[in-house]
């Protein structure tokens, strides 16, 4: 039952390739308006390939920005359990293009890697599921459970249209499981199933001073600075040792068990290893926890971005008008994204000099999620991983977030496998991001094992 459609998948690999590389092609990038034809495009390219790997009821499914796509194939039978597959086909912007080696949109396979902006996040792991169904459909001519597909195009920019559209279409992405592939293994021959992700609180704080640009001469000295006050607000964040100091923001945080932390411990991470692929002199962070759990278990707060005074050639002498900064705190269960984001206004407002005038504004968020290990999905994920890596998975917590996870639970009530194939060095979300190839064919033929696998439990 499993043998054709794993020969299948061998047999089509150069195919599959070529078919990603047309994927990856689309600069469906969601955050910048100019792409918006791009998306779409994305949507029904994504829609065409479920046609013709044999999924039913496809659809392109409008929404206020970007579309999403659902299709199902459901005659495994009444008692065959239903597999809810998500994934997104938009990507992070690719800037700056000139730190690629080659183009962001112009695919490219070089040593066994595919580099492309979107290659590892998520298109090419989007894609492994759709190619194992099609290799099923394709050779037997039916799937041992029932699937659905939800694709989203927003994912990178906070998820709205798929949020509000989760609550309003229970029956139709009712399921038994849902299966996201959106994470990393831990090296190329040790597989992780993740089980916990962190939630995002994203804020961009305003500080306003003067109504225009002031002379510093003339004014300095008389009217404060809104980029000073900026930067003093910042610095009052965090202390020393990276401690948040909003307060109340540690309240809600879960402290790890023993257990957990024993289990944190074993997982194989070579803390030099992976200092030398950030290029950065050290690593930093709370000396209360290691570093693994430091990335997965614990809350964060980081600045992004700040807009402010001048910064073209040469010098120029003006107090800035207004001035903006971008930050976003990670977080972990069960801390709230809606609730961290009004302790931060409270804090600001109380720090805030009333020299000037801070807004604050809460951009987009996701909660934090722990999936339930303890089912038989789960055990299916296992046995599909070791069943094509020979090697048995290990648990662990991710640092960065996937909103969707903590929809489906609360709205679904649906647990998540997160089948992650992309690797700690893909640099997904940043120049010559790739995935590797090897990963994505295993990719294939693991999500052919899950879906077997988890039919017998
Ligand atoms: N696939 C990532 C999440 C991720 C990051 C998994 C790193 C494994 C390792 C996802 O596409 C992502 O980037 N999520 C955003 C969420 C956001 C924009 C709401 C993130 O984590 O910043
Ligand atoms: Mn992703
Ligand atoms: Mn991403």
């Amino acid at each position: 039952m499993i043998a054709q459609p794993i020969a299948y998948a061998e047999r089509n690999r150069d195919l599959y390739l070529t078919q990603l590389i047309d994927l990856l092609r689309i600069p469906s990038v969601s955050t910048q308006t100019d792409h918006d034809n791009d998306t779409q495009a994305a949507a029904a390219w994504v829609a065409d390939s479920m046609v013709a790997a044999g999924l039913d009821n496809v659809q392109v499914i409008g929404t206020p920005r970007h579309p999403l796509v659902y299709a199902d194939w459901l005659h495994a039978g009444l008692d065959a359990p239903t597999v809810l597959i998500y994934g997104h086909y938009d990507v992070q912007p690719a800037e700056p293009f000139a730190l690629w080696d080659s183009p962001p949109f112009e695919p490219e396979v070089r040593d066994g890697y595919l580099y492309a902006r979107g290659a590892s996040d998520d298109k090419g792991q989007l894609f492994v599921h759709i190619k194992a169904v099609e290799a099923y459909l394709q050779t037997n001519g039916r799937l041992p459970v029932n699937v659905k597909f939800i694709i989203e195009g927003e994912e990178e920019m906070g998820g709205a249209s798929l949020a509000d559209f989760i609550p309003r279409h229970k029956d139709l992405l009712a399921a038994d499981v849902a299966l996201v592939s959106d994470t990393a293994m831990i090296s190329p021959n040790q597989p992780a199933i993740v089980y916990g992700l962190r939630g995002l609180c994203y804020v961009l704080l305003d500080v306003t001073g003067p109504s225009r640009d002031l002379h510093s001469g003339s004014y300095g000295g008389g009217i404060d600075n809104p980029l000073n006050v900026l930067g003093h607000i910042i610095s009052q964040l965090k202390d020393q040792d990276g401690r948040i100091l909003i307060p109340g923001f540690y309240d809600n945080v879960r402290p790890l068990s023993e257990q957990e932390r024993d289990l944190l411990g074993q997982l194989p991470l070579d803390e030099e290893t992976w200092l030398k692929e950030t290029g950065a002199p050290a690593i930093w962070g709370d000396p209360d926890h290691t570093l693994v759990e430091r990335l997965g278990a614990r809350p964060t707060l980081d600045l992004h971005g700040v807009i402010g005074g001048y910064t073209g050639p040469g010098a120029k002498t003006v107090l800035p008008s207004t001035v903006h900064a971008k930050l976003s705190m990670r977080l972990v269960p069960d801390q709230d994204p809606q609730e961290i984001a009004n302790q931060f206004k409270a804090y600001v407002a109380e720090i805030a000099p009333r020299t000037v005038r801070v807004d604050v504004v809460a951009e987009h968020g996701g909660n934090p999620t722990i999936v339930d290990l303890d089912m038989p999905a789960i055990k299916a994920a296992v046995s599909a991983y070791e069943a094509t890596f020979k090697q048995t998975p290990v648990f662990m917590r991710e640092g960065g977030s996937i909103p969707v996870v903590n929809q489906f639970k609360q709205h679904l009530g649906l647990e998540t496998v997160l089948m992650g194939f992309g690797l700690p060095d893909d640099k997904i979300h940043a120049p010559n991001e790739r995935f590797y190839l090897e990963n994505f064919y295993r990719g294939i033929q693991t999500s052919i094992h899950f879906f077997a696998s988890y039919s017998e439990l």
